[in-house]
């Protein structure tokens, strides 16, 4: 089967072909860091119609790379939330009509739950069931995963996500935008020693992160740096650094009592965050379990993942009707393995 990803809930839009047995045949991305860098965050409505533009063109250029036609599509996946709504809509008004004139099955698939499966795209093949540490811009999760669609959530994040608070706190130093790459990358010539922040709630029992007390930490930190002399680049690197260790710290923490509670020992990570190589070195390292992640441009938002996630769904008969629905807020343990979800959807289509 043959499927046609299309992400584009946020800054992202991404296009890929996944073959079901072939494996990925293309994808290809257009990140619209640099059209929101002058704001210090997304714009929703310039992301919209930047999807709008780049959606055609990316989708000639990824059937071109991997010499196929429209007419080889078997069916076509599209991101319908978690994520923003005007550019959530596009992917979905464009996948949904393309697989409608072509007269292939449409699915709209869950952002985090492409998110999740990402690492089993490459090698890694993590028996089930197994522990998702998933981290991404919105979403800081621990979820027990016992299937396609069985879900149980674990722990979240009560306020910020992992990756807000590196976006955050890369803000508050200057060191541009997206935060978690800026901060890794300035975090390598800092001392581990120099400031100390805390790692919030792995005093208490629970698998539930908080993020925005770091965020405060950092401002004040840098304030008080700031009250003698001008930052350095050295001051920005050892802050750098110290908050990085503590997120590191703080998500290492949580995943071995995930571990530890679960008996389950297998992890997988996923999500932008999870590109982090000191949070991957830390679990694999230290994590008595063995630990499971996609290639580093897989782990932040791509269109591979969306048509990975929809092959899984479509493969085993899950259908939709042609309504197009997406949601901004989607808790993924609202999501069904494919089984129930076609009974719900009325059985196969003959
Ligand atoms: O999964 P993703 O691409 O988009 C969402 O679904 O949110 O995740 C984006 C987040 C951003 O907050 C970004 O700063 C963070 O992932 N990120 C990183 C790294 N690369 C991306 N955080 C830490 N270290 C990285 N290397
Ligand atoms: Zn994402």
């Amino acid at each position: 089967m043959l499927v046609l990803g299309i992400e584009t809930s946020c800054d992202e839009t991404g296009l890929a072909l996944y073959d079901s047995t072939a494996g990925l045949l293309a994808d290809v991305l257009h990140s619209q860091v640099e059209l929101h860098a002058l704001y210090g965050g997304v714009v929703p409505e310039l992301a919209s119609r930047d999807h709008v533009r780049k959606i055609v063109p990316l989708t000639r250029e990824v059937l071109a790379r991997a010499g196929r036609s429209l007419d080889d599509l078997d069916g076509v996946a599209y991101t319908a939330g978690p994520g923003l709504m005007g550019a959530l809509l596009v992917g979905a008004t464009f996948g949904r009509a393309l697989a409608w004139s072509l007269d292939i099955p449409a699915i709209g698939v869950h952002h985090m739950e492409a998110h999740l499966l990402a690492p089993l795209l490459g090698e890694a093949q993590p028996p089930l069931p197994f522990v998702a540490l998933l981290v991404s811009g919105g979403h800081t999760q621990l979820v027990l995963v016992n299937g396609l669609g069985e879900y149980e959530l674990l722990g979240e994040s009560v306020d910020d996500a992992a990756g807000e608070a590196f976006d955050k706190a890369a803000k508050m130093l200057g060191l541009g935008f997206p935060g978690g790459p800026a901060i890794a990358r300035c975090a390598e010539s800092g001392r581990s020693g120099r400031f100390r922040f805390p790692r919030p709630m792995t005093d208490r029992p629970g698998l539930d992160f908080s993020f925005s007390g770091l965020k405060t930490f950092t401002l004040n930190t840098i304030a008080s740096i700031a009250e003698q002399q001008p930052l350095t680049d050295q001051d920005r690197a050892d802050v750098a650094r110290a908050f990085e260790d503590a997120v590191v710290d703080t998500l290492f923490i949580k995943c071995r009592r995930a571990v530890e509670q679960t008996g389950v020992r297998h992890l997988v990570m996923a999500g932008g965050v999870s590109a982090n190589l000191r949070l991957r070195a830390r679990l694999e390292h230290d994590l008595d379990a063995t630990v499971h992640y996609a290639p580093p441009r897989l782990c932040t938002d791509n269109g591979a993942m969306i048509a990975y996630a929809g092959c899984q769904r479509l493969l085993r008969g899950e259908r939709e009707p042609l309504a197009i629905a997406i949601r901004a807020r989607w808790p993924m343990t609202e999501l069904e393995p494919p089984d129930d979800a076609a009974d719900r959807a009325g059985g196969l289509p003959g």
